[in-house]
């Protein structure tokens, strides 16, 4: 009697249609499985119990959550493989799906790439080197083992007083729609006809994106994080919505819901924007994630009424639940809930369904562990060169010589003796900004880089002398004269409701330090900062040049390449530089537009003509 080899089920048979599989899958699970599927849980209580005996279907770290300080690639992958080991063991063996914000290249992961964040991009207008950025951070990503980013970000930022503003690429809907190739870098360019808000992925060295937060983030008034965006459903659509669409057509994975509400309706439980328009009407076929216990902020106090919170968002279309820590409430509940009627089963069955169609995709059922030969591009020189490439093209030039017939760029490299100050001068985790290494992000050499300082360093001649002074002072300049000073200053480090300002000063008394030095010697002001900041009149008038740097990352080197003219300015303002912090929210469609320097504007040196110019 020849043995005869039982068919595989079809969800386990990689040959098998992708719904076909889904729908098989579906047919086997409980109740209690398909809830488990629903609940991403954070990386601290995803133990055996969680991840073999009850099947969570996603874990995920929050901002500086690591397996150990220091970790490397291969701790993080050792981490997330035997998370997956469990997961495996479960009854029907379903992998999980390990997400991260890994929002400006790998930023939780000692010594990977820091790209500069979404605001620098921005300046650059350029969605092919957001597709390269994002093809990179992947690798660096999948070397690690992890399996999905939340990430891009594709607020519109309206008000700069928002603690989320350098998240953005910009104000302006298409400047934000123009850096949307980040999604095909990250997972993969669809093939040609790949049916609009299908989930696509290339192959496993790629990663599922996130576009968030679903919708309207950057509008609410006031710029308040998780406040309330008040307007109509057209400019809803019209500002906010369309980033969306340049997602859905790239096949992008998920979306996260926003913490925010439209107009008095938190978005979590909004049944209408979520179902009915992102779902029905624009056709997503992915999974929908809820933010960080954004289901518990439902309820005040927070999460006072759990089960109210879990029915309101899964009823409103949320598929997957950012719990991130009671799985076993959540569990409890939901199942309550599909056991009492208030949650259809068919509720439950479109998110299994969508949750099941992603890990498919994603080719986890297939390639379930980390793919340890990846472990060496972790911030490696050529995505170090990206990252420099990407701080160069997103440096904005808006003043360049007291008199406009006398550039003062490009600086000279073979200058006497230069001086190089400011609190933001040598500093990565000031380059870098929040989400790096820990949620918010800290000062230090908090990660692999190339300050300004070191890249100044690095670009002068032999002859050049260069001083140093963090905090300069009058005697800074007794007996030594100064070709010119560099002056970097800006904003430390935040992120989400600790970034929202009631005032935008140059911090760490940056307005002083600029007032000292240019009282003394020629000087450049680097602006390292989130969004713009208040620059008075009379400090413009005593510097001889100003950039805007943003939040450029781990290589500092991308600054001096244009300073010393190796390569010229291209940037333009991807938001309004305001004259004054009352005149917030000033947006070119408005009125009463009267900025400082408008969105769009920046100078070149003219490299080739010798003349500056206007981008
Ligand atoms: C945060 C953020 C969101 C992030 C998530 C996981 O609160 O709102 O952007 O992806 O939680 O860290």
């Amino acid at each position: 009697m020849a043995w005869k080899k039982e068919p595989l089920p079809p969800y386990q048979d990689a040959s098998q249609p992708v719904e076909a599989r889904v729908r098989d899958l579906l047919s086997r699970m409980t109740l209690r499985e398909k809830a488990a599927q629903m609940a991403q849980i954070e990386r601290s209580v995803a133990d055996r119990s969680a991840m073999a005996h009850h099947s969570v279907g996603s874990v995920l770290n929050s901002g500086g959550s690591v397996p150990r300080p220091s970790a490397s690639a291969a701790d993080w992958a050792d981490m997330v493989d035997q998370m997956q080991r469990w997961a495996l063991s479960s009854r029907l063996g379903i992998p999980f799906i390990y997400g991260t914000d890994a929002v400006h290249g790998h930023n939780n992961l000692l010594g990977a790439t820091v790209f500069p964040h979404n605001v620098g991009l921005g300046a650059t207008r350029n969605g092919d080197l957001a597709r390269r950025i994002g093809e990179v951070t992947a690798l660096e990503v999948r070397a690690s083992g992890v399996h999905y980013t939340f990430a891009p970000c594709v607020a519109v930022c309206r008000d700069p007083r928002w603690g989320r503003c350098y998240e953005s690429y910009g104000e302006d809907t298409e400047i934000v729609r123009m850096m949307t190739p980040i999604v095909s870098g990250l997972q993969g360019s669809p093939p040609e006809g790949h049916p609009a808000g299908y989930p696509f992925l290339a192959g496993s060295k790629n990663v599922v994106a996130c576009a968030k937060h679903f919708v309207g983030d950057g509008g609410t008034d006031k710029g308040l994080n998780e406040g309330n965006t008040i307007c109509s459903f057209e400019d809803l659509e019209r500002i906010h919505m369309k980033p969306y669409l340049d997602c859905f057509a790239q096949g992008v994975c998920t979306v996260m819901v926003s913490y925010s509400s439209w107009n008095g309706r938190p978005l979590h439980s909004d049944r209408y924007l979520i179902t009915d328009i992102l779902k029905d009407k624009l056709g997503f076929k992915g999974f929908v994630i809820s933010d960080w216990e954004g289901i518990d902020r439902l309820t005040k106090p927070l999460g006072s009424n759990y089960r109210y919170c879990v029915s309101a968002s899964v009823n409103a279309g949320i598929d997957m639940i950012m719990v991130p820590h009671r799985y076993d409430k959540f569990l409890e509940d939901l199942i309550y809930l599909v056991e009492a009627g208030e949650i259809p089963m068919s509720r439950i069955n479109d998110a299994v369904e969508r949750i099941l169609r992603v890990k498919f995709i994603a080719g986890l059922f297939e390639h379930p562990f980390s793919d340890r030969s990846l472990l060496n591009v972790v911030g490696c020189k050529e995505h170090r060169a990206l990252a420099r490439e990407a701080v160069r093209k997103s440096l904005v030039l808006l003043k360049n010589g007291k008199d406009p017939a006398k550039p003062f760029f490009p600086l000279n490299k073979n200058a006497h003796r230069i001086l190089v100050t400011g609190s933001h001068a040598d500093d990565i985790g000031y380059q870098c900004g929040g989400w790096t290494i820990t949620w918010h992000g800290s000062s230090g050499r908090v990660t692999v880089g190339t300050t300004i300082l070191d890249a100044v360093k690095e670009a002068v001649g032999e002859q050049t002398e260069v001083i140093y002074e963090a905090c300069p002072s009058p005697a800074t300049f007794a007996n030594q004269d100064f070709s010119y000073a560099v002056v970097v200053v800006g904003e430390v480090p935040y992120a989400e409701f600790l970034g929202d300002r009631t005032e935008l000063n140059i911090p760490l008394n940056g307005t002083q330090t600029v007032n000292l030095v240019a009282g003394e010697v020629p000087t450049v002001v680097i602006v390292i900062s989130g969004r713009p900041l208040v620059l008075e009149p009379e400090l413009l008038d005593k510097i001889e040049a100003l950039v805007a740097a943003w939040l450029p990352g781990s290589e500092g080197g991308g600054v001096t390449d244009v300073l010393f003219g190796d390569h010229d300015f291209e940037g333009t303002l991807p938001v309004t530089w305001f004259k004054s912090f009352h005149q917030l929210p000033m947006n070119a469609d408005h009125q009463s537009y009267d900025p400082l320097f408008p969105i769009g504007f920046g100078l070149r040196m003219g490299l080739d003509s010798g003349t500056q110019e206007e981008v």
